[in-house]
């Protein structure tokens, strides 16, 4: 049993959360388990305001969810900004909303709720002016600015659904996702700026949209004043469009189980899927974990280092703190800009309390010298948070030790887009922590772990990571195909959801996550699905077959590797090397790098055809000498050849 951390004892002031001690997590997750209805009304009931009061809890069940979506709170109605911005005007309007700091540090804003409250109905007002209607889709395809999340607020305010495209996907990536929506509008703006260059996201989206008729316009915010194509049938200035807009807008009623937002994420096959979270379930969920996870007290200066793209963005950078009425920062830059002591310059800058980031950063930055952390004043730190992949000892020591030094709790935060917000996590100060593991369930999370043939593992041991009951905030679709949806999460173990994820559970009940069971990858926290790169690759002209795996990759986590079999006449070359990483670049988008390309004369496959990935992957984990019987292949050879050629190559 590995070391648990004891948490220091801290003068609690101002703390929201309900749950404070060991004894209040127990009570707080039996009453969830037994009667989550009851337990999550009386949650949403404290934590958002509704126009009609639900009285509905949880409506369907995992064992008829081909048939019924799950619903929850559905008998009730809102508008999610008035728990954003209206119920903060009166006690906390004055309070800072949104603290930005731009690429270069001193490029600083900071709005204030009533000031949030009126750029979003501004641009509400304007964009119902466009003829932006409830339940149509705009997609937002933004760097970190706050015109983004006034964006997001904006469509929320009208009903309307939004998609928000993480600012590095390519164009052709994109206009998928503009065609899957159905999208009508879309907003960018000039360029980005990340790491001292710019990044061309107008451009991108009108590489994307030639040939689409369906999108209206496009709305552009003016973040570095580069030149732009402009077509003036089409675009509008973000500026031009809220100039005049009302600084007050009555927010439009929805229903709880209205779409809020569509977030596109990657599977094991096919492209993408479009997951569904609506309003009050998501809501609820959002803000109860932000509370609780974090300890938020009202004076606290919370800083999510994640970009909008994702759903850590969504979640805990815009809607779950300003439903909380924080403060909460937006991050422009990457943490090693201009140097590795950004994140901790930042902090001492603007007097950081809550910290919450990836482990890949922390890795790249636990590589440099630990005077980047030392030289800046940490003391306002709190609670510091990990999310997005599985944090290995050694970055969790030094983000405790160096970075927090010794002084602040850590919550190491499992979740996915799916489940909308965290679901294992330990509870700050609550929580004893043990570095890499997400420790605990939160109220209303059943965790199950499951072997190959669908048997529940009891106490000790190691499975497949499930879900046994629904919680508010889970995505209750894929966009227009609900087949899907089942098909994906609900099929593999019937009655349960399904993440995809491995996961052991030591002896405390702690779980330690082990990473992705099926074919998506999870590279510097970036979510990419093996087939798409294979896809992208099969189209190099050069190329007939390509097998992409996962491996072990000191600062990213998981590196890209892949086997390509050259098509009959050609050879290898950096010029063929080229291409595939171009192809892979303009399907999926900059984050789509390939560590390692391995040319290979044939893919292992079993008679039927299938590619045996359990085999490719072994090889590049340096686990080739330990594959067992491989005699049932229909090309057995190949292998021999390729764990050679892995050796050679090592
Ligand atoms: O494999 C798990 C990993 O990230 C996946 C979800 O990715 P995405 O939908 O992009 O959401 C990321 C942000 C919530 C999961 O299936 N993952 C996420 N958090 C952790 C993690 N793996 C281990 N530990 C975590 N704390």
């Amino acid at each position: 049993m590995s070391q648990l951390f004891k948490v220091p004892d801290r003068v609690k002031t101002g703390s929201q959360s309900p749950i404070q001690t060991p004894e209040q997590y127990r009570e707080h997750y039996m009453r969830a388990s037994f009667n989550p209805s009851d337990y999550w009304l009386e949650v949403t009931r404290r934590k958002v305001r509704w126009m009609t009061e639900p009285t509905l809890g949880l409506v369907g069940s995992y064992h008829n969810i081909a048939e019924e979506p799950i619903a929850w709170f559905s008998d009730g109605t809102l508008n999610l900004t008035e728990t954003c911005l209206d119920q903060h005007l009166e006690k906390n309007g004055d309070k800072t909303a949104i603290l930005w700091e731009g690429d270069e540090p001193d490029e600083i804003r900071s709005l204030t709720y009533s000031q949030l409250y009126k750029e979003v109905c501004k641009a509400a007002s304007a964009l119902r002016e466009l003829g932006l209607q409830k339940g149509e889709r705009v997609i937002i395809y933004m760097g970190m600015v706050p015109e983004a999340a006034i964006a997001m607020l904006a469509c929320a305010r009208l009903g309307a659904i939004h998609s928000v495209v993480f600012g590095g996907f390519s164009a052709e990536a994109l206009r998928d996702r503009v065609r899957d929506c159905g999208a009508k509008y879309v907003i960018t703006q000039d360029e980005g700026r990340r790491g001292g260059k710019a990044v061309p996201l107008k451009a991108v989206v009108d590489q994307a949209l030639e040939d689409e008729r369906l999108v209206k316009n496009v709305v552009v915010f003016k973040r570095t004043g580069t030149p732009i194509n402009f077509n003036k049938d089409r675009d509008i200035w973000w500026h031009d469009m809220v100039e005049g807009g009302a600084e007050s807008l009555d927010p439009v009623e929805c229903a709880a189980e209205d779409p809020l937002f569509i977030l596109y994420t990657s599977g094991s096959t096919g492209k993408p899927k479009g997951l569904v979270h609506t309003t009050g379930g998501y809501l609820t969920y959002t803000s109860y974990t932000h509370e609780v996870v974090f300890d938020l007290r009202d004076d606290d200066v919370y800083c999510c280092a994640a970009d909008v793209g994702w759903i850590t963005g969504h979640s805990y950078i815009v809607y779950g703190p300003l439903a909380n009425g924080a403060t909460t920062m937006m991050f422009e830059s990457t943490p090693l800009y201009p140097d590795a002591g950004r994140y901790w310059d930042m902090v001492s800058r603007h007097k950081v309390t809550i910290f919450y980031t990836a482990p890949t950063a922390l890795r790249a930055l636990a590589a440099q010298d630990e005077d980047f952390v030392k030289k800046y004043d940490r003391s306002t730190l709190r609670v510091l948070g990990t999310v997005g992949e599985p944090i290995n000892p050694d970055a969790w020591n030094w983000y405790y030790q160096v970075v927090g030094e010794g002084r602040c709790n850590i919550v190491d935060t499992w979740w996915q887009t799916e489940t909308g917000g965290i679901c294992i996590s330990p509870i700050a100060p609550v929580t004893e922590t043990a570095p890499g593991s997400a420790t605990l369930p939160l109220p209303g999370i059943v965790p199950l772990l499951l072997d190959n043939d669908g048997h529940i593992i009891r106490g000790p041991g190691e499975g497949k990571l499930c879900l046994a009951h629904s919680w508010p905030g889970q995505a209750r679709t894929v966009w227009e195909d609900h087949e899907r949806y089942v098909a994906t999460y609900f099929s593999t173990y019937p009655g349960y959801y399904f993440t995809g994820d491995g996961c052991r559970r030591d002896g405390n009940g702690y779980n330690w996550i082990t990473g992705r069971v099926d074919d998506v990858l999870n590279v510097s926290g970036h979510r990419m699905g093996t087939a798409e790169f294979e896809s992208a690759l099969v189209n190099v002209d050069e190329i007939a077959e390509a097998a992409v795996v996962g491996f072990p990759h000191p600062i990213k986590g998981q590196g890209v590797y892949v086997y390509a079999v050259l098509q009959p006449g050609y050879e290898a070359s950096e010029e063929v090397e080229k291409n595939m990483r171009m192809a892979c670049r303009e399907a999926i988008g900059a984050h789509a790098g390939l560590d390692q390309i391995h040319f290979v004369p044939g893919l292992p496959k079993t008679r039927s055809g299938k590619v045996m990935r359990r085999i490719l992957r072994k090889i590049v984990e340096g686990d080739g000498d330990k594959l067992g019987d491989i005699s049932t292949l229909a090309n057995p050879e190949v292998v021999d050849v390729i764990r050679q050629d892995f050796k050679a190559l090592a």
